[in-house]
């Protein structure tokens, strides 16, 4: 048996697990609350709830960095009694992230209490390769979006690679338009980077780009919006 890279398990602020990545060391989410940004930078900002309320029966994810599937879970805990379903597609390259994500789960129980009952789904989808809500694949993500079916859009994006200083494959102009090409009229896309480069793409892509909240420790995330029109508009400025 091939043996498991030696993530580590990292306890952050608000009680929920998370990994350390076995070479760079960083983690996958924020020390101050992993459950707490994945909820708040990631499935608030895209206004997943909000636009059940009024009214979505369905709406569909782009999700950058499957890693442990929290913010996943954060997601199907937001649409969570609205009768909306979530439409997932999640991007991984490294397997090695799912077992020692099941491994933690086993030894700690849960990666947070709060975030389990949502949680145990997305580990149920990704232990039998996808399910109908949630949809794995496996490899690249910069090969394998832009071979998506040619009219897949998506209502929100999750862009959680590790940051462009330790892996910068995954926020070049390149794939950050990829991305922007796939976002449906009206389409929020959340990261934590406040990188300026990544902004400039976003904005080069033909996205609105805002500050994202405050969380924990971070004053500011990044959002980009699509045009409601299905058109392209200039940034506001920043
Ligand atoms: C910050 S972690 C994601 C955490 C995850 N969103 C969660 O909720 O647990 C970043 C993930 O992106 C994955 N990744 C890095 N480069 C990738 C690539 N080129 N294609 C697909 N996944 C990649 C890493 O293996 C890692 O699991």
């Amino acid at each position: 048996m091939e043996s498991v890279p030696d993530w580590r398990a990292v306890r952050t602020d608000d009680g929920s697990w998370t990994l350390a990545h076995p070479e760079h060391g960083e983690t996958c989410h924020s020390t101050s609350g992993a459950w707490q940004q994945a909820l708040e930078r990631y499935a608030r900002p895209c206004r997943l709830r909000e636009r059940a309320q009024a009214g979505a029966r369905e709406l569909r994810l782009l999700d950058i960095g499957t890693g442990l599937g929290l913010n996943l879970a954060a997601a199907l805990s937001e649409l969570d009694g609205t009768g909306c379903a979530l439409i997932a597609d999640t991007f991984e390259r490294d397997a090695s992230v799912r077992e020692a994500m099941l491994e933690l789960v086993s030894v700690h129980g849960a990666l947070d209490p709060r975030a389990e009952p949502f949680h145990a789904r997305v580990r149920a989808a990704l232990e039998r390769g996808g399910d109908r809500s949630i949809r794995t694949h496996f490899g690249d993500a910069r090969a394998l979006v832009p071979a998506l079916e040619p009219t897949a859009r998506y209502d929100a994006v999750f862009l959680d690679p590790f940051s462009p200083r330790r892996e910068p494959d995954l926020w070049t102009g390149e794939f950050l338009a990829a991305i922007a090409a796939r976002m449906a009229p009206g389409a929020w896309l959340s990261t934590y980077t406040v990188s300026k480069p990544v902004r400039r793409a976003l904005a080069a892509a033909g996205l609105a780009v805002l500050d994202g909240p405050a969380v924990g420790r971070k004053r500011a995330g990044t959002l980009a919006r699509s045009a409601l029109d299905g058109g392209t508009r200039r940034a506001e400025p920043l």
